[in-house]
């Protein structure tokens, strides 16, 4: 097990009911900024149940942030929160109105050019207003952890940044807000939750045998629950195990000590920004692909995933590892998620841009050894179409 520090501050307030406990954690005399995206709170009545718990604190309303959250976007938020000096920032939504929330609050502290944030990958934020979650979609960690990640419309770059700065102050986290998602969210929260575990765990032998158990409680969870939230969406204990599970995953604890993947992230960045994919919808795709690229690499960690997490019965190490890829695979397509480029109306154009993009990104030696270099990325991606 490698060394590290663990440290997590965010509060989280889980269960039926907790919006209404909220108002416990906004500092008295705030002025709150809530965001929003596209309109889902207001027509499942998630927006009164907060406002109800405003009560008479003074709070303002930034709504419109789209799905993979546009840097242009939140130039306009921020706009706002210096006009009417806010001073707390409060997300309602799911990963992208929570990253966008962050990347404002850091933004809104920032005297010079607010790209320097994520150009510099978050190096360059000294300071942030406080935010705070109401969670509405089971999927990224982005309630628990101090990533976000921004797309310049403009130039189609979708990148992230990191700071303890926007690590949310608390999340709320009541499992029904979930129950109206439409089944491709479903489908995307659960591969996204599902792949944060295997980035840092399907790597090589760490002997880190506490985060290996870890990650295979999670992975087994959502294999167990995922399916049952798109066939019963109103399950409150389907979707409060999923929803923890999701947070779970991307919150620091699997990452300790561990060697972590990425590469199916960072490829995956690249083809939302340039085609518009969901972020799960990517990773679907990612993951199977470079599994079978790198399976010499992965083999140790490919056939303790399969035996326990898929309780494969065979003897040979390749076929274990194979067997694997391909339930991983069946698991996504049962999600509704399909793993390949040509399912999304992608072809072999599309390599050589995601490979313009990762070289112009300087993402150039990726994975748990840093060795895929963006020519290892366009044999990914051909083994992906
Ligand atoms: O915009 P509204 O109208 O709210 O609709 C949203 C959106 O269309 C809808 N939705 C959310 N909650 C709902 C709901 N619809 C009905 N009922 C509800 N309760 O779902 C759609 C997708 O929402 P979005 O927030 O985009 O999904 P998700 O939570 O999957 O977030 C994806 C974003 O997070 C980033 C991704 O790259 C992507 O930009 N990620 C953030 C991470 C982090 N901060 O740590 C890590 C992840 O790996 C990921 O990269
Ligand atoms: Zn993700």
């Amino acid at each position: 097990m490698n060394n590290f520090n663990f440290w997590n501050s965010t509060k989280i307030i889980f269960g039926a009911g907790e919006i209404a406990s909220l108002s416990n954690e906004i500092p008295a005399g705030a002025r709150v900024l809530i965001t929003y995206g596209g309109g889902s709170i207001k027509k499942n009545g998630i927006f009164e149940q907060v406002t109800a718990a405003l009560g008479h604190v003074t709070w303002f309303e930034f709504g419109g942030i789209e799905a993979n959250p546009h840097f242009e976007t939140c130039i306009k938020a921020v706009d706002l929160v210096k006009t009417e000096q806010i001073d707390f920032m409060l997300a309602v939504g799911g990963g992208s109105v929570i990253d966008a929330t962050k990347f404002i609050a850091a933004a809104s502290k920032y005297a010079g050019d607010p790209w320097d944030i994520i150009a510099t990958f978050g190096g360059a934020v000294t300071d942030a207003l406080p935010v705070g979650c109401v969670l509405t979609l089971a999927a990224t960690g982005s309630e628990m952890n101090p990533t976000s990640v921004v797309t310049r419309a403009e130039t189609q770059d979708k990148l992230f940044f990191n700071s303890e700065h926007v690590r949310p102050k608390f999340s709320i986290l009541d499992p029904k807000t979930t129950y109206s998602l439409p089944p491709r969210q479903v489908g995307n929260g659960v591969v996204d939750s599902f792949v944060h575990v295997l980035e840092q765990y399907v790597t090589f032998p760490a002997n880190a045998r506490v985060q290996d158990r870890f990650a295979e409680g999670l992975l087994a969870t959502i294999i167990e629950e995922g399916p049952k939230a798109l066939h019963d969406p109103e399950n409150y204990d389907v979707r409060a195990n999923l929803m923890w599970s999701a947070t779970m995953a991307l919150n620091g604890l699997l990452a300790t000590g561990t060697p972590g993947d990425w590469a199916s992230h960072l490829i995956g960045q690249e083809l939302t920004g340039l085609y518009g994919l969901d972020h799960g919808q990517t990773l679907a795709i990612m993951i199977p692909a470079i599994w079978t690229y790198k399976l010499e690499q992965k083999r140790e960690k490919l056939v303790q995933y399969g035996q326990r997490v898929w309780h494969i019965q065979e003897t040979d190490p390749n076929l274990i590892a194979q067997q694997a890829i391909e339930l991983t695979r069946e698991f996504f397509e049962s999600m509704g998620v399909k793993t390949r480029l040509t399912d999304y109306g992608l072809d072999e154009k599309a390599i050589a841009e995601v490979v313009a993009k990762l070289k112009e990104h300087q993402f150039v030696a990726l994975g748990e050894h840093g060795d895929i270099t963006p020519e290892d990325a366009a044999e990914i991606l051909k083994l992906a179409l």
